[in-house]
């Protein structure tokens, strides 16, 4: 598959604060390597902390790695200036979790999915092109939404709009982050088939953010689990579900609601444990204080990420 996007053993080390002396790195993101491959969907699911926005952040190249490599359609991005960039920026656009706070409320619809035109002196019909992304996003008939404020609609409708302004500079790679966790659960599929939707219709390469492995399993084509900054598993989403390798994968699946109202109530497992500190990892494997499988190497060393079956990769002893 033709790679859009590529992290090669990428980190990103925060240096914080702590104390009035002492400062502590926070290894948010681990020597990870993926890609998003042309017109797919790559889910990132992992609990809160273990790095996912990070790793947005990174592929959007709105941070630059303290290690690794950062490639786009074959071109190494990693340390490129931002002036060097304009052509990175109009390929690559970001949807956010929260409408309200990345959607200015005095801007009218209009001027906000037409700002990234006029940043980036896009000449010819613009008008044209913010009713064509508008009626792409189904907010129908564009017009009348022109000149409406965004605080006038509700929040999946306000996720439209942003999903409109990704979509006018016509983006070949969209990371969105968490688009659906701040929206009313009944708009929330409509949200997510919209997104699968512009992917097959446009060819657009997603990665999708999500801590919710039920959402991620239906709208993504292979799905990567991160904890702590790093790469557990990764493998196409039906193998991922159905065939889980890594205790932590399997803890997560086994943390998502059964559809079946007979099962509702029944005992699950939830992944035990709080989510560890990246700024303390454990030695060894990081998954070792919550595995139920833990052995004696697995407080040693750290495995690696390794391919178990044919596109399934698994970083665990006991495999
Ligand atoms: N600019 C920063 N400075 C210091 N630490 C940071 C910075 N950005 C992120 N971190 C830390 O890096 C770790 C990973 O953060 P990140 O936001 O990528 O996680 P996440 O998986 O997106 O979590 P959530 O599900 O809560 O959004 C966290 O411990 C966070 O506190
Ligand atoms: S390496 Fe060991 S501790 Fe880590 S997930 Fe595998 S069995 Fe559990
Ligand atoms: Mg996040």
């Amino acid at each position: 598959m033709e790679k859009i996007v590529e992290l090669r053993n990428v980190s990103m080390f925060f240096r914080s604060r702590s104390g009035l002396l002492k400062s502590i790195v926070v290894k948010a993101v681990d020597g990870v390597s993926l890609y998003v491959g042309k017109a797919e969907t790559l889910a990132l699911v992992g609990e809160s902390g273990s790095g996912k926005t990070t790793v947005a952040k990174l592929s959007l190249r709105l941070l630059k790695p303290t290690g690794g490599r950062i490639i786009f359609e074959g071109v190494d991005i990693t340390y490129t200036p931002e002036k060097e960039l304009r052509w990175f920026r109009r390929k690559a656009q970001a949807v956010f979790q929260d409408p309200y706070s990345s959607i200015n409320p005095y801007m009218t619809i209009r001027q906000i999915v037409e700002e990234p035109l006029i940043l980036h002196k896009v000449e010819g019909d613009k008008v044209g092109i913010v009713e064509e992304a508008l009626e792409a996003v189904r907010l129908i008939p564009a017009e009348e939404y022109l000149d409406k404020y965004p605080h006038m609609h509700s929040g999946g409708q306000r996720q439209r709009v942003g999903i409109a302004r990704a979509l006018v500079l016509k983006p070949i790679y969209i990371a969105a982050d968490e688009p659906v966790s701040m929206i009313d659960a009944s708009s929330r599929a409509e949200i997510l088939y919209l997104l699968r939707e512009l992917q097959e219709k446009r060819g657009i390469s997603f990665l999708y953010i999500t801590h919710d492995m039920a959402t991620a399993r239906h709208f993504s084509d292979r799905i990567a689990v991160m904890h702590l900054g790093k790469i557990v598993e990764i493998a196409e989403s039906n193998d991922i579900v159905n065939n889980p390798l890594h205790p932590y994968t399997q803890a997560l699946i086994e943390a998502v609601p059964d559809p079946n109202p007979a099962n509702r109530f029944r005992e699950r497992k939830t992944v035990s444990g709080e989510p560890l500190n990246p700024a303390n990892p454990p030695e060894g494997c990081r998954f070792h204080p919550r595995c139920p499988y833990v052995m004696d190497i697995c407080r040693l060393n750290d495995p690696e990420l390794k391919e178990i079956k044919k596109g399934h990769y698994v970083a665990c002893h006991l495999y």
